[in-house]
């Protein structure tokens, strides 16, 4: 629990501190608009672009573009909230194994487009699977963040999460604690994490809960959330050697 709101308040920092951003919600059941306190607007989802789909991928009953131009679809679809911009996904219809639906393909090629083809800080959330992630745009990632309570059942996810990120080759893999009420929720974490980093460790905070609830979770005022959304941001920093550059 916690990554939409970890993503969007990752993505404030980031802003915060002069990268330009570019937010994606990959989660079926969508909600990092209302996180990042977007205004409740109609949002287009990626997915539901059919026409476009069909055009630039194919898929009806011919063949499939692997590589179509999607830079002006990103474009046409972003929306942009005090400089964060945000680009909704949408829910892909499930195929069998190894579904190769238009639908998926222009969402990978979209996701590869992003965080291959431009320079800004892409901040995905995801949800608690890598499905929609294609090996290139893993494999450029610079990082897949585990958003983790200290919970036996939450511990055991991250596990999973950490083997599907291996076998398509996402090496770099950081915990980031979230609802910890204290130093003995700190401790279970890192003791069951094996080799994963705990990099940063959200506290369980009322305020977010009430920020959450005036559909705004990234506007949250609350000393101790926010020194550990600037910890998460410097060590990520640190680790990745980045700076912004401008
Ligand atoms: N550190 C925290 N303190 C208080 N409330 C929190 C904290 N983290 C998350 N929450 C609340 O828990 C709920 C779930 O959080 P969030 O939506 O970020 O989780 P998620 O992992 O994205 O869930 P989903 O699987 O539904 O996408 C939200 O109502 C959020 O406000
Ligand atoms: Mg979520």
């Amino acid at each position: 629990m916690g990554k939409t709101t970890v993503a969007a308040l990752l993505a404030a920092e980031l802003t915060h501190r002069g990268y330009r951003v570019t937010a994606i919600d990959a989660d079926p059941n969508p909600n990092l608009a209302r996180a990042l306190g977007f205004p409740p607007l109609p949002l287009t989802p990626l997915v539901e672009l059919r026409e476009e789909i069909e055009q630039r991928v194919g898929g009806g009953g011919g063949f499939i573009r692997l590589n179509p131009r999607v830079d002006d679809l990103v474009e046409r679809l972003m929306v942009s909230h005090r400089g964060i911009q945000l680009i909704v996904a949408g829910a892909v219809a499930r195929g069998g194994g190894g579904c190769a639906c238009p639908q998926s393909v222009l969402l990978r090629r979209v996701l590869d487009h992003l965080v291959l083809e431009r320079d800004e800080a892409v901040v995905i959330d995801l949800e608690a699977g890598l499905e929609h992630l294609g090996r290139r745009s893993a494999q450029a990632a610079d990082a897949l963040l585990v958003v983790v309570d200290p919970s036996r059942g939450s511990l055991e996810t991250a596990g999973r999460i950490r083997r599907l990120a291996a076998e398509i080759g996402l090496v770099r893999v950081l915990a980031v604690g979230n609802r910890i009420r204290g130093e003995a929720d700190e401790a279970y974490l890192a003791g069951g994490l094996a080799d994963t980093p705990l990099i940063a460790s959200m506290p369980d905070s009322d305020a977010l809960r009430d920020a959450e609830r005036r559909g705004d979770a990234a506007a949250v005022v609350d000393p101790a959330v926010t020194a550990a959304v600037v910890r998460l941001v410097d060590e990520l920093e640190a680790r990745l050697e980045r700076r912004v550059s401008a």
